[in-house]
């Protein structure tokens, strides 16, 4: 994910998803007694396989496109022959978008909040204590409801005694007012600003000032966080906050606040609701959006995203659910502060579905903070359509994975069986699709958990992050729904490729998104070429209505990344390499920050080095470091502790703890030694494979700083970290 990292989501929440849906799949079950079913299912379809043995036929998804200016190999999807910029004609800012869908949907479902019923708290066997909800179903608030809430919030901003010439950053989980105040502030033409609540103080602090925010809003959690940070804050002078049950006393406490208007939520819309003010509207060039995300290095920078981006990325996503309506429900977690989560909302809102919100640690039935037999959010709302992003669905996978395993016998059989029915029959023929034999593997198989998520999904948006193909299937498999796998990022206002519903491939990203181009221009340095054979590559460079306006303040950079060709058209350099099929489907093969000449010439690809290593039993992380000026790569290992001891006591290898067990010749051997094995089948060339290695005890967390809320390696920090082990390796 290009310049500023896929950094979606805190990774121990994705575990606790991750862990909790596949918790809630085998709770309970019985696969068992279903033998008459069973017997149907797998006979039939085999007879059937036999008579009718379907042939794929190739699809043309992008088609090349003539660009003006540099070199290069340029596509554009094949089903518009002219970019869109808008969902319809008029809906050219998000403020237009967002008022002519509430009239046109004015009695439709809008937004869903659940009502807290119980909170209470439970005490572990360690003592610890963790809240539990029991939650209500759904409340809604018609299009119609909405948008008299939104304009009322906009009123009441002003009368509050908001500047409308300065800022409003929203620091907040996602939530219904998330979008309301959103929305309110377009109504005046005020920019937001947004910051990932996981980007820690000081990027806070840095955001806030370098856009001189004059209003913040935020949820009640966050506004304790802010009470430490207050005399830092020198540009806010107004606090909204979204009222919970317990504010008031959390309120209080926080006396730092004094020089702050602190005023609730609700406070803000009566203020509103009392004295309308005239709209501002924006236009389409207007800023919208600073989202700041992290970056692998320094301070998190600002993308200034357009109102025209952020339309033209929901009209082109819009293309590319099937049937997308008023009847789809969305199921909204994930952070909006994070462009794909906004995107897809903005998608959801163009399309007049409905948008209940849930959070991470609610979202199933045995979700960590669901009180014992009450409804999670997904089965309380039962959606049609969710956003994911890889960690969670890896989750899932090695949850759902592991469980058969443990059943093994009987269940693991069936499993296995009914996932190989469906395998055939989404890889070869499209018979599976065609009724009988799925219905029959999903009621013996797949529909208790399909259930977890409600039983209704029908299509899953994922982002953020590169999906494995294998998880891809599994997740297609399991939960019989399509994924559609996005590349894009924040500078690209999260469109740039999409892969499409009907394309069973895994592993690619799909053609351009219709509002964008998207060339591959030769890096010959890094070997990837335009002329490469059988498939064009490198480097992605996204161009169309969704490139963004560039960074905040920082005009150097955004010169150094975006480019205007001679017919007015942006582009931006993701820094991700890429292939072209022949169908015109992208697929991201590399990065180029993370491939290094060493000193004899040879090319060595960090992360696909990685990757293949990270297939040993002993590896939980490791970092490759090649340093140009020598011809082998060395590499730091995090050795899992558990295989790494079990294999130390097996082997009568003493030592007083586990760093002093890495320090261990005999460890580093042992580990090497896993690495060279699976070094072979991966076909890593000599010069690939690190010469010398160190083991470090310590996991890296994106607490720690060392990898990215996406699990993503920081290099740069690794490497000031490490950099006398490093050092030494080349001693
Ligand atoms: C805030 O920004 C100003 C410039 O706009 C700068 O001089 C100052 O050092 C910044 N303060 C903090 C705390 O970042
Ligand atoms: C008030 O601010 C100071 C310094 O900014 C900080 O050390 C202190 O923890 C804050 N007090 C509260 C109650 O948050
Ligand atoms: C703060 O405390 C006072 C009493 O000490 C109480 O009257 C007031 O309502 C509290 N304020 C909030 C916002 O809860
Ligand atoms: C919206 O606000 C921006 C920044 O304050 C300003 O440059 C622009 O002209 C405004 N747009 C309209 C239509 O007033």
């Amino acid at each position: 994910m290009g310049e500023s990292e896929g950094s979606i989501l805190n990774s121990p929440t994705m575990e606790k998803i991750g862990d909790s849906v596949y918790a809630s799949i085998f709770k309970g079950h019985g696969l068992y007694g279903i033998m008459g079913a069973v017997v149907v299912a797998v006979l039939v379809p085999l007879v059937l396989s036999v008579i009718l043995v379907g042939k794929k036929k190739v699809k043309q998804r992008a088609v090349p496109v003539q660009i003006s200016g540099e070199a290069g190999l340029a596509m554009r999807n094949a089903r518009s022959s002219k970019l869109v910029d808008v969902p319809w004609e008029g809906a050219t800012t998000m403020a237009a978008l967002f008022e002519q869908s509430c009239k046109k949907h004015s009695r439709e479902r809008f937004l869903g909040t659940r009502k807290l019923i119980i909170r209470d708290f439970v005490t572990a066997s360690d003592g610890r204590k963790f809240e539990k909800l029991h939650l209500g179903e759904y409340q809604w608030e018609t299009y119609g409801q909405v948008f008299d809430r939104a304009c009322n919030f906009a009123s009441g901003l002003v009368k509050l005694g908001h500047d409308v010439d300065t800022r409003v950053a929203i620091f907040s989980e996602t939530r219904a007012e998330w979008l309301i105040a959103f929305q309110g502030c377009f109504r005046q033409n005020i920019s937001v600003v947004t910051i990932y609540a996981s980007l820690g103080e000081d990027a806070l602090i840095h955001s806030l000032n370098e856009t001189q925010v004059s209003t913040l809003i935020c949820d009640s959690k966050q506004l304790k966080k802010l009470a430490a940070v207050c005399s830092s804050l020198k540009t806010i002078k107004n606090v909204i906050y979204f009222e919970d049950d317990d504010t008031g006393s959390d309120l209080n406490s926080s006396k730092n606040m004094s020089t702050w208007t602190v005023t609730p939520f609700s406070e803000v819309l009566k203020l509103g609701k009392g004295s309308a003010v005239h709209p501002n509207l924006p236009i389409k060039k207007d800023i919208a959006v600073v989202m700041y995300t992290s970056g692998s290095t320094g301070l998190p920078k600002g993308v200034m995203i357009t109102h025209g981006n952020l339309v033209a990325t929901a009209a082109a996503v819009m293309t590319v659910i099937p049937k997308l309506g008023s009847n789809d429900v969305y199921l909204a977690y994930l952070p909006l502060a994070h462009v794909f989560e906004l995107a897809a909302e903005s998608v959801m809102l163009a399309a007049g579905c409905a948008i209940g919100y849930g959070s991470a640690l609610t979202l199933t039935d045995t979700s960590n903070k669901i009180m014992k037999g009450t409804k999670g959010d997904a089965s309380a709302l039962e959606p049609t359509l969710m956003a994911a992003v890889p960690a969670i669905l890896d989750r899932v996978r090695d949850g759902v994975s592991k469980k058969v395993e443990e059943k093994g016998g009987f269940v693991k059989k069936l499993f296995s069986i009914g996932y190989k029915r469906r395998l055939a029959a989404i890889e070869g023929s499209w018979l599976g699709a065609w009724g009988l034999e799925r219905l029959l593997w999903d009621v013996v198989v797949f529909k208790k958990i399909r259930s977890v998520l409600g039983g209704k999904i029908r299509f899953m948006l994922c982002g953020g992050a590169p999906l494995s193909g294998d998880t891809q299937r599994f997740i297609n498999i399991c939960m019989g729904a399509p994924i559609g796998q996005g590349y894009g990022l924040t500078e690209t206002c999260a469109g740039a490729a999409f892969t499409e519903w009907d394309d069973p491939s895994v592993g690619r990203v799909g053609p351009p998104l219709p509002c964008c181009n998207i060339k591959l221009v030769s890096w010959e340095e890094g070997g990837y070429t335009t002329s490469d054979k059988p498939n064009p590559r490198g480097e992605v460079v996204v161009g169309g209505f969704s490139v963004t306006a560039g960074y905040f303040n920082n005009e150097a950079k955004t010169n150094e990344v975006y480019k205007v060709d001679e017919k007015g058209m942006r582009w931006f350099y993701t820094g991700d390499i890429g292939q072209f099929h022949p169908d015109g489907c992208l697929e991201i093969i590399d990065r180029k920050k993370d491939i290094v000449k060493l000193q004899h010439g040879e090319y060595v690809s960090l992360g696909k080095v990685e990757a293949a290593l990270m297939t040993s039993n002993y590896v939980d992380n490791i970092m490759v470091y090649a340093d140009p000026f020598h011809n082998y790569c060395v590499a730091l290992v995090v050795p899992i502790h558990q295989v790494l001891e079990k294999w130390a006591k097996e082997g009568g290898i003493k030592y007083t703890d586990f760093p002093d067990l890495c320090d261990k010749a005999e460890a580093v051997k042992e580990v090497q030694q896993s690495l060279l094995k699976v070094a072979k089948p991966a076909k890593l060339e000599k010069f690939e494979i690190p010469a010398k290695i160190k083991l470090v005890p310590d996991a890296w967390t994106p607490e720690s700083g060392l990898v990215t809320a996406a699990l993503k390696l920081k290099r740069e920090q690794l490497k000031a970290k490490f950099k006398d082990e490093l050092r030494n390796m080349y001693a």
